[in-house]
């Protein structure tokens, strides 16, 4: 298959020009003596190597993710593409408030966010190289307005129906058991990503997978389907994370959410059945 092949030969690119800077620094914060090619102005981040560490993320920050995803499993193309949370434009729009915190957000918080919660991981100090180099490559695509969003998947999803078109549209890919993946991430279980993800979300799983999988575009699921799938991808187990129920404290969290939050408690809202989740190392 060609897709994989291309996404591996990618990967492998990334990983060789991710590892030796950043993994040297990850693992004993000191910059290596090779690191010449950061220069004098440490203050300021490398955007090609916040590019690699996006893009091999594991490799680049074995520390600090909790998965077996890269950041670039759901920004898809770099962050570049329309579709998937594409980051064009996103660096001008923080700091800025975010109801999920319920407070205003910083670049690297959010960006830590995603590292905690859709890596699973531990959060990286926020003035750290590593930080640095991130924000630097979002930053350089930060120059243009952010791109329109695509159509969002509203339906509701069918667990039931999902299973069937988990089977015939994701599992050569994602495995058939969802778990671990084959040429692809894994979408549920101990090794993607938490409850307090993003894409734990039906209408936003749903979206995604609506206008991007299957991933070389031998299908082209309806709304309805790409509901029921992701209807069906959360009905699975996968990893819990810490203070969730925090979230959304000024009680507006999304219908979608799929975890009960003290604020929605608050405020009389109905909350959502429980999801199975697993425990978090
Ligand atoms: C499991 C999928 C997933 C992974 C992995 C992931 N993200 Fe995200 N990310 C999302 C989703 C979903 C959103 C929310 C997009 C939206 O608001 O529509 C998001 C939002 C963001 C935003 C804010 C975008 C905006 O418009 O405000 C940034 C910045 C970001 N992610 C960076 C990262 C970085 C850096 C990594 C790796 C450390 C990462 N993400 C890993 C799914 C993911
Ligand atoms: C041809 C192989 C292929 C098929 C078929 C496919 N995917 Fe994917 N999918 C991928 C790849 C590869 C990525 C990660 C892309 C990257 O790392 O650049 C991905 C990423 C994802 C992600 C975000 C990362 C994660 O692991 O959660 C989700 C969710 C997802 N796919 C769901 C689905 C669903 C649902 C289907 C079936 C409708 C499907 N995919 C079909 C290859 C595929």
């Amino acid at each position: 298959m060609i897709v994989p092949a291309l996404v591996v030969a990618l990967v492998a690119v990334a990983r060789a020009e991710a590892r030796v800077p950043t993994g040297s620094r990850d693992a004993g914060g000191a910059r290596g003596s090779s690191g010449g090619a950061r220069g004098s102005s440490d203050t300021l981040g490398d955007a090609r190597r916040g590019r690699a560490i996006v893009e091999a993320t594991r490799d680049s920050l074995p520390r600090h993710a909790g998965n077996a995803l890269r950041c670039t499993s759901c920004h898809l193309d770099g962050g570049t593409r329309a579709t998937a949370s594409a980051w064009y434009g996103v660096a001008r729009t923080y700091p800025r408030y975010r109801a999920r915190r319920g407070a205003v957000e910083t670049l690297p918080q959010r960006v830590n966010e995603c590292l905690t919660r859709s890596l699973a991981g531990v959060p990286l100090a926020e003035d750290s190289p590593e930080m640095r180099d991130i924000v630097a490559w979002l930053d350089s695509l930060g120059r243009a307005a952010p791109l329109p969003r695509p159509d969002t998947v509203r339906l509701a999803g069918r667990a039931s129906h999902g299973a069937r078109v988990y089977a015939a549209s994701c599992a050569r890919c994602h495995g058939a058991t969802g778990r671990e993946g084959g040429s692809a991430p894994p979408v549920w279980g101990a090794r993607s990503y938490s409850i307090g993800a993003g894409l734990a979300r039906q209408t936003l799983l749903a979206t995604f997978v609506h206008h991007n999988m299957p991933y070389d575009g031998a299908a082209r699921l309806t709304p309805q389907q790409a509901a029921d799938v992701a209807a069906w991808v959360l009905s699975r187990p996968r990893l819990d994370h810490a203070g969730k129920e925090r979230d959304w404290p000024n009680g507006d969290a999304p219908p979608d959410v799929a975890y009960p939050t003290e604020g929605a408690r608050r405020a009389g809202r109905p909350l959502p059945p429980p999801r199975p989740v697993l425990p978090r190392r």
